[in-house]
């Protein structure tokens, strides 16, 4: 669970001169099972949201309508994606801390969801979740010890 487990999808694109179609489809566009979709609008040009990470949660990130940028950070490295496109989706896996910024005027964050809503699964205290990340990365998982970085 770190930040190159994190990928751009694309989403398959109908074209149509009568209106452009996206469809995402759980286990085959998002390697999750979808139960929870939520979306950010109404965000003030310019504004953030984000600012935590997830214990266990994993979400595709899409700007559905206008931009932003999202900041992902594993408590290694970071990395910003610019989401301008529709069928573009953003896959962030567990352990990310991510803060999505710039937002255009109007722009519409759409965010498919693992798993309901469980503020227990929040990490709000970046430097908590950078010691927990640095903790699990040290673990010995099914044998192969994960090099620190
Ligand atoms: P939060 O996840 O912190 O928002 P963002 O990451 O976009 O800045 O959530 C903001 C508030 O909304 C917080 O009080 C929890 C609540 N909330 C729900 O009740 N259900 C949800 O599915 C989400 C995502 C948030």
């Amino acid at each position: 669970m770190q930040l190159s487990d994190c990928r751009i999808v694309n989403l398959p694109k109908i074209t149509d001169p009568r209106g452009n179609l996206t469809f995402i489809e759980e286990q085959r566009h998002v390697p999750f099972r979808i139960r929870r979709v939520y979306y950010l609008y109404d965000v003030p040009s310019g504004g953030e949201r984000g600012g935590h990470a997830h214990k266990e949660l994993e979400q595709l990130i899409i700007a559905a309508s206008g931009s932003f940028d999202v900041v992902l950070d594993d408590g290694a490295q970071c990395a910003r994606y610019r989401l301008d496109r529709p069928y573009f989706g953003l896959y962030i896996c567990p352990m990310i801390w991510r803060e999505l910024v710039n937002f255009s005027s109007g722009a519409v964050c759409l965010v498919l969801a693992s798993n309901l809503y469980d503020e227990a699964d929040y990490y709000r205290d970046y430097d908590e979740f950078v010691r927990e990340a640095g903790k699990r990365n040290r673990t010995p998982q099914t044998g192969n010890l994960k090099l620190e970085r």
